[in-house]
């Protein structure tokens, strides 16, 4: 249960900047809004943020009827939610800059090097990246000692890791800075080194990858395919499932970089690249593998 009373550790945020409102986005601004700081929600769509508002209010009113927010946080999570297209006045002041746009590395520089720019001036500057070096991310900024990965999972409401990744530069007080940050937000975090992919991802990709490449020689149907890896392996959700969560465009730029860093098994499938071509990115698209509700 979160409380309005719960003791926040100390180096705890109080603005908390999270840059790009899509999937992941708008589910650590919701995060945020369960610590006692203010929080800020920038994209470049502002069709983005307006839906981003109405899924973490609804994830709040989820929360209340589950018994796991209390009405006191929710009523600060209304207040203490703002939104904007501006990335400099978003930036404004922060303690803490999350990012989570698009998995391009030109576009985190320019995101990151903004960021750095406008917060205050000991901000902690973090990247969601699901791949990506930290390491060569956080070199666009002047103080790279100050940025890290905190690497946060889909659905972010529900999945109670954040992954802490280290870039060569990140000094000490930003990785436990970051680490109260997700504590705050009632995560659990491990520390990892900035190998690409992490600990989580490489992993998470190479299954789905696999998926996709037995659904494209046939081996069974998707919804087969699916089954038996939930059944027979005990996995929460399927891979082709979890890709249509991830997001096939996403899920192809963390191949991609995977394949340039690490090498080719983790090739992308013809398959896969048509579905992106297609704009089948799974439930963000309304359809994927599978059909989906409009999102
Ligand atoms: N989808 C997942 O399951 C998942 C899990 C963990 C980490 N990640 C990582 O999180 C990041 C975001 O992924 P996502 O799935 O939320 O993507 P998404 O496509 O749903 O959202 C990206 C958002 O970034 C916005 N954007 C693009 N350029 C911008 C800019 N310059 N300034 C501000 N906003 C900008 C877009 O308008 C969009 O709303 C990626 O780095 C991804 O690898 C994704």
């Amino acid at each position: 249960m979160v409380t309005g009373e719960r003791t926040d550790p100390p180096g705890t945020p109080e603005v908390i900047t999270v840059v790009g409102a899509g999937v992941m986005g708008r589910g650590i601004a919701f995060a945020g809004l369960l610590t006692p700081a203010s929080v800020r929600l920038v994209d470049v769509d502002a069709g983005q943020l307006e839906s981003a508002v109405h899924r973490i209010l609804a994830d709040v009113e989820v929360g209340i009827d589950r018994g796991k927010i209390d009405a006191e946080v929710a009523d600060r999570a209304q207040s203490h939610l703002a939104t904007t297209t501006d990335l400099a006045a978003g930036c404004d002041g922060a303690d803490v800059v999350i990012e989570a746009v698009v998995e391009r590395m030109d576009v985190k520089h320019q995101v990151v090097r903004t960021a750095e720019q406008h917060a205050a001036a000991d901000a902690v500057l973090a990247t969601n990246t699901s791949a990506m070096s930290i390491t060569e991310i956080i070199a666009a900024l002047e103080d790279p000692t100050r940025g890290v990965g905190m690497h946060f999972f889909n659905p972010v409401p529900k999945m109670k890791l954040c992954e802490l990744v280290r870039g060569l530069q990140t000094s000490p007080e930003t990785m436990d800075r970051a680490e109260a940050t997700a504590r705050a937000m009632g995560k659990q975090t491990v520390r990892v080194e900035d190998i690409p992919g992490f600990a989580t991802s490489r992993v998470n990709a190479l299954i789905g990858n696999e998926a996709m490449r037995m659904l494209e020689e046939g081996v069974a149907s998707a919804e087969d395919i699916d089954t038996a890896i939930k059944l027979g392996l005990n996995h929460p959700m399927g891979p082709l499932e979890m890709g249509d969560l991830v997001g096939w465009d996403t899920r192809l730029d963390i191949l991609s970089y995977l394949e340039s860093t690490l090498g080719e098994r983790f090739r992308p499938t013809n398959l896969h690249r048509r579905m992106v071509a297609a704009g089948h990115f799974g439930r963000k698209s309304g359809q994927g593998v599978y059909r989906h509700h409009a999102p």
